[in-house]
């Protein structure tokens, strides 16, 4: 495809089913906006001791997340100097060392190439150590504990390019009761599933318009509308709260809820006392610890390009790793306040098994969808129609500017529209301003 920008029409909203299949487009995707974006590679939680790695992703690449004997932690790439071969095979674990099994370099936990056999008589001393260590990634940041990283020297920090979205993610990140940070991964799940890693991310963009899919587990009470367990409500702060689906111009996408002022705590666990006090306390804390901005309830959102969350239950990230255009890993880490007591961790990881993940009831519903819509737009007449994405065209407001980005106030493919305006960027080979969003957002809003 010569011309990218064709295939992405979101000012009419067309979008060419070929950015989901075409193995040349896939490709193409690996390289400018895999090696650029920062990516989330995993949690400081996972590595607490010097010499804990945890092998992660980026793109299609195995990557080697550790911590080394000082305590500073390290990316790079799970790919021997010599001759490629991963020198760590392991998920996770624990070494002071790291030695290729093919011919026995060594490297220490820091990256640097340490030993080479035969060094002296082979290599004659001219082999340089430091310019074979392993590929560390060109930027890292750990943000309330998640590490991120990006292969691009000249990209932004972590928090500019995270932009206006931070207040939102901030709320899957963040302690129930309102502190910063002080979350801890209660587990990982890992699956395969056949189908294009876009359709996963755009997912949870804020894409509620596909809730249908989840009458099901709505009805048993722990689908999205029943986030917390419907059953022996005596209320439904869901349907109270002024919703918001907001579109942020370096690409992010969220949906996000704002409760009524003067909002009371909702019973929820009245046949568990010590589920019901451990919330009711995270309500109430909360309120007084953030005030006004207590109000603001979380959903879901992604962070371009492959990074989701959710904020509510089950709390945590996700990545979505690309393997193929038609198939993608799915990586879920399930956070929870560290200090809860342990029945409340217990309660949520069963919650969390239960909702998400491969055997999780909501996510095999969104499975179904993106897999039959990968493998329906494969076909050679299918791939002559485009998806459309004309949802809400224009339909913004000025209404909680405070929130950032532009925001709906009913569902909308803006978030979606905004997403590809800015995957077109990246296939462009845009600099930086123009990633970012440049005036976007401005733009949008002084064309109204
Ligand atoms: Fe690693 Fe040869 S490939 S030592």
């Amino acid at each position: 495809f010569d011309d990218v920008a064709k295939l992405v029409d979101t000012e009419q909203g067309f979008i060419s089913r070929e950015i989901f299949v075409d193995p040349d487009l896939y490709k193409e995707e690996l390289d400018k906006v895999f090696t650029r974006a920062w990516l989330f590679i995993g949690h400081e939680g996972l590595i607490p001791n010097p010499g804990d790695f945890y092998t992660t992703r980026m793109g299609e690449e195995s990557v080697i997340l550790c911590r080394d004997k000082k305590g500073i932690i390290h990316a790079f790439l799970n790919s021997c100097r010599h001759r490629g071969m991963k020198v760590c095979r392991y998920e996770q674990g624990n070494t002071s060392i790291f030695t290729c099994p093919y011919h026995s370099w060594t490297y220490t936990t820091d990256g640097k190439l340490q030993g080479v056999p035969q060094y002296r008589s082979l290599y004659d001393g001219q082999l340089d150590r430091d310019a074979n260590s392993l590929v560390a990634v060109a930027k890292l940041a750990i943000y309330k504990g998640t590490v991120w990283a990006t292969w691009d020297k000249n990209a932004p920090d972590f928090l500019t390019y995270l932009g206006e979205a931070k207040v939102h993610l901030d709320q899957a990140l963040d302690c129930r009761d309102g502190r910063e940070g002080g979350s801890e991964v209660i587990g990982v799940h890992k699956w395969i599933f056949p189908s294009n890693w876009k359709f996963a991310a755009e997912n949870f963009l804020g894409d509620t318009y596909h809730n249908p899919s989840h009458r099901s587990v709505d009805l048993i009470g722990i689908g999205p509308s029943a986030a917390s367990g419907k059953k022996g409500r005596r209320d439904d702060e869901l349907e109270k709260a002024q919703h918001v689906w907001i579109s942020f111009p370096e690409g992010h996408g969220v949906h996000s809820a704002i409760q009524p002022e003067n909002n009371e705590y909702i019973e929820s666990f009245l046949d568990n006392p010590v589920l019901e006090k451990y919330f009711r306390y995270c309500y109430e804390e909360r309120k007084r610890r953030l005030g006004e901005q207590a109000r603001l309830m979380p959903f879901v959102g992604t962070i371009f390009p492959n990074t989701s969350y959710h904020g509510r239950q089950p709390r945590g990230l996700c990545a979505w790793h690309p393997h193929s255009p038609t198939t993608t890993e799915g990586w879920r880490f399930f956070l929870v306040d560290a200090d809860a007591p342990q029945e409340v961790k217990d309660y949520l990881r069963h919650y969390y098994m239960r909702y998400s993940g491969p055997a999780g009831m909501t996510e095999q519903d969104d499975m179904e969808n993106w897999l039959y819509a990968t493998s329906a737009s494969l076909g050679t007449v299918a791939r002559r129609y485009p998806f459309n994405y004309q949802q809400s065209l224009g339909a913004w407001t000025r209404e909680h500017q405070s929130l950032g980005g532009t925001v709906s106030v009913q569902i909308t493919e803006e978030i979606a529209r905004g997403y590809y305006r800015r995957w077109k960027s990246y296939m462009g080979g845009g600099g930086w301003d123009e990633l970012l969003g440049g005036n976007d957002g401005l733009a949008q809003r002084a064309a109204e």
